[in-house]
């Protein structure tokens, strides 16, 4: 799990007007809305005597500790502390780390980390949004494993023929084999365009019209920063699926995944509840396969596993992963695990480059240098 990151942290929808507790990269935060309906997201842990922030309330433009009933503003300061009374004065570290938000496609993203702006990877655009002749439903769900091998899955070509019987013909015949496939860089990450034969779909009679087709279906998948991945799947040369999905890990053992499906055919609403439902079959498809896999989060040598060429994509990814290691940007989760109910720590906010004197330690990192020399080792 990386810090730095614009992390998806609820729907809008479930944003209403209290304060709303969610956990990312293992840690709690209090998300709430100001009186002017934006969206705020704070470190859950009040910094007087570690309350639970979240089962407080709002007033105004502040959520309330429930405890003693300090006062954060969408900032992280701390406007009211009622025990000092009116004309007390309020210590400055009495702030909280408060992050970055932003509300777009219908979700709520906070930026996790401490990174200068021109550092972040930008929450992945959907362009075809809200343009005319596209649909869009949003799809929620999560599962017992890492995103890193939830991004994975998404980017292994050779998974389909298996895994998803509406993709695939289950190995049975001879000729099959994966096509080879050319990754392409990209700022932030990597993709590739794949062809590949598939079954008519017949399970009913929208399915049927949206591929009712022999030829060869181009798919292709794109990946965005750790977390965020692009999945394109050209049923006709006529009929598209976009599926953006922004996945958040909840913990290093559970991830929560918030999926874009943007389709440009069968676009009226009535299609919407076939098509989701149908989504979800495939999804249920990979989750028994990721929920079993071992060991949860991918070796970082590649001599632990034996790949082939149609992993070229997975590769690439866990290239990807080492940029990231060498930054020093990978939580250190078996110190965070030992620690555990004994330090309580908050991810770096952009407001601790700022100024000085923060109460709840950082997260521990693993160091980027020792990262280097470990890799050079292996
Ligand atoms: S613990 Fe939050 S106000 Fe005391
Ligand atoms: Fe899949």
């Amino acid at each position: 799990m990386y810090i730095n990151f614009w992390y998806c942290a609820a729907t809008s929808a479930e944003l209403t007007d209290k304060p709303l507790k969610t956990t990312m990269l293992g840690q709690d935060f209090v998300l709430f809305r100001d009186a002017s309906g934006k969206a705020h997201c704070l470190s859950n842990i009040c910094t007087h005597r570690g309350g639970n922030l979240a089962g407080g309330k709002i007033h105004g433009d502040c959520v309330a500790c429930p405890y003693h009933g300090w006062q954060f503003n969408g900032a992280g300061e701390c406007v009211k502390i009622p025990s000092i009374g009116k004309d007390g004065k309020i210590p400055a570290r009495t702030r909280i780390d408060a992050y970055p938000t932003e509300e777009r496609y219908g979700l709520v993203f906070a930026f996790l980390g401490d990174a200068d702006e021109s550092e972040r990877v930008p929450i992945m655009d959907i362009p075809e949004y809200g343009e005319d002749g596209w649909r869009a439903n949003l799809i929620t769900n999560s599962y017992k494993a890492s995103y890193e091998r939830g991004l994975e899955n998404a980017l292994d070509p050779a998974h389909n023929e298996f895994v998803h019987p509406t993709h695939g013909f289950s190995g049975v015949r001879d000729d099959y084999s994966v096509r080879p496939y050319e990754m392409r860089d990209m700022p932030h990450g990597g993709g590739f365009i794949a062809l590949f034969n598939a079954p008519k779909l017949t399970s009913s009679e929208t399915m049927n019209k949206l591929r009712n087709y022999d030829g060869d279906m181009e798919a292709g998948s794109f990946y965005v920063g750790p977390h965020q991945v692009l999945t394109t799947i050209h049923m006709t040369p006529t009929n598209w699926f976009h599926q953006y999905s922004y996945r958040t890990p909840v913990h290093e053992g559970l991830t929560k995944t918030y999926l874009i499906n943007m389709r440009n055919a069968m676009t009226a609403p009535e299609h919407d509840e076939i098509i989701i439902k149908r989504q979800f079959v495939v999804q249920e498809q990979d989750i028994v396969v990721l929920e079993a896999i071992e060991p949860l989060v991918p070796p970082h040598s590649t001599a632990r596993e034996c790949l082939m060429p149609a992993d070229k994509a997975i590769v690439h990814y866990r290239r990807y992963l080492d940029t990231l290691n060498t930054k020093g940007w990978r939580i250190d989760s078996v110190r965070v695990a030992a620690d555990k109910g004994r330090v309580a720590y908050a991810i770096p906010s952009p407001g601790r480059k700022q100024a000085k004197g923060w109460v709840i330690d950082p997260i521990p990192l693993v160091d980027g240098k020792q990262f280097q020399s470990r890799q050079a080792a292996e």
